[in-house]
């Protein structure tokens, strides 16, 4: 890990921005399971999915409620879930380095901006669980899930009451998760999507934490800072193909739980 801390200081040195992008690995320790790990899998009557069969449009439009039940289960996860302390770090760096700090995350639960990430430097690229928007696209923008929506056990149907909070308030159509699903594209409006990559290009350090690369923009953003000449680092339990690139730059892998590493990184660079 020193050789990697004396290439992370050297990169401070320099211009350019400090990014951390984050995956579910980051919220394990908070109790939230991985996307791919053994928890996350889901039965609607006797199929069991996986989620990436459910976390398409196509699923939403062939069985929404089926669909809204399970992000409504998960939403109760994440609300009953406490930031830890992987996230804390990631919001003393920030503290520190201000303006040239940025994050990056693939998480829908919440916890960066409960520990404290502030909302101008966080970039959610694959939305928010807590916030619906609507289903027929008549505008852009999302609304929080209202307070009345209950989370629902495993199993547990949604309601008719529940489904008369789950309309868009312009047209009446149905509301959907603002989520980004796996056949759906990133857009800039909803998902940051030009911003990042600019981002990205203009990094000095990327700390890469808990993901395990299988989604698009991630690998734009690991890419892009890898040709501008970025110090990577990636933190993960496992193996991963990030991993490979950051051994590829004057950084490296550092194979540990997020939890611990962070922490040690933050206050090492402090
Ligand atoms: P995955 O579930 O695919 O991967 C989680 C990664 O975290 C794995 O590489 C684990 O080894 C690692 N990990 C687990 N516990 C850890 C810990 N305590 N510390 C560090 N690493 C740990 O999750 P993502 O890579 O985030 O998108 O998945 C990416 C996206 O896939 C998700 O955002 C989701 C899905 O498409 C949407 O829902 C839109």
């Amino acid at each position: 890990m020193d050789a990697i801390l004396a290439a992370c200081r050297g990169a401070l040195t320099k211009p350019g921005r400090v990014v951390v992008l984050t995956g579910a690995g980051v919220s394990a320790e908070s109790g939230i399971p991985t996307f791919r790990g053994k928890d996350g899998y889901w039965t609607v009557g006797a199929r069991e999915y996986h989620p990436q069969e459910l976390a398409t449009h196509e699923a939403f439009e062939a069985m929404p409620w089926d669909v809204w039940a399970w992000y409504l289960y998960r939403r109760g996860v994440c609300r009953a879930a406490a930031p830890n302390a992987g996230h804390q770090a990631i919001v003393d760096w920030d503290a520190r380095l201000g303006e040239r700090f940025a994050l990056v995350t693939q998480n829908v639960d919440g916890l960066h901006p409960r520990a404290g990430s502030p909302p101008a430097r966080t970039f959610a690229i694959h939305g928010d669980i807590d916030q619906m928007r609507c289903s027929a696209d008549c505008r852009l923008d999302r609304w929080p899930i209202p307070e009345t929506v209950p989370a629902l056990a495993q199993g547990e149907a949604v309601t008719a009451a529940i489904r008369s909070n789950l309309v868009c308030p312009s047209c009446g159509a149905m509301a959907r998760p603002h989520v980004l699903w796996f056949d759906e594209s990133y857009d800039e409006p909803r998902f940051h999507l030009d911003t990042v990559r600019r981002i990205a290009a203009d990094a000095a350090l990327l700390v890469v934490a808990g993901t395990s690369a299988q989604t698009n923009l991630p690998w734009q953003v690991v890419s892009l800072a890898a040709r501008a000449g970025a110090v990577i680092v990636d933190i993960n339990v496992e193996p991963n193909p990030f991993a490979e690139v950051a051994d590829q730059t004057a950084g490296g892998a550092i194979r540990g739980s997020s939890a611990t590493i962070l922490p040690r990184l933050v206050a090492s660079l402090g």
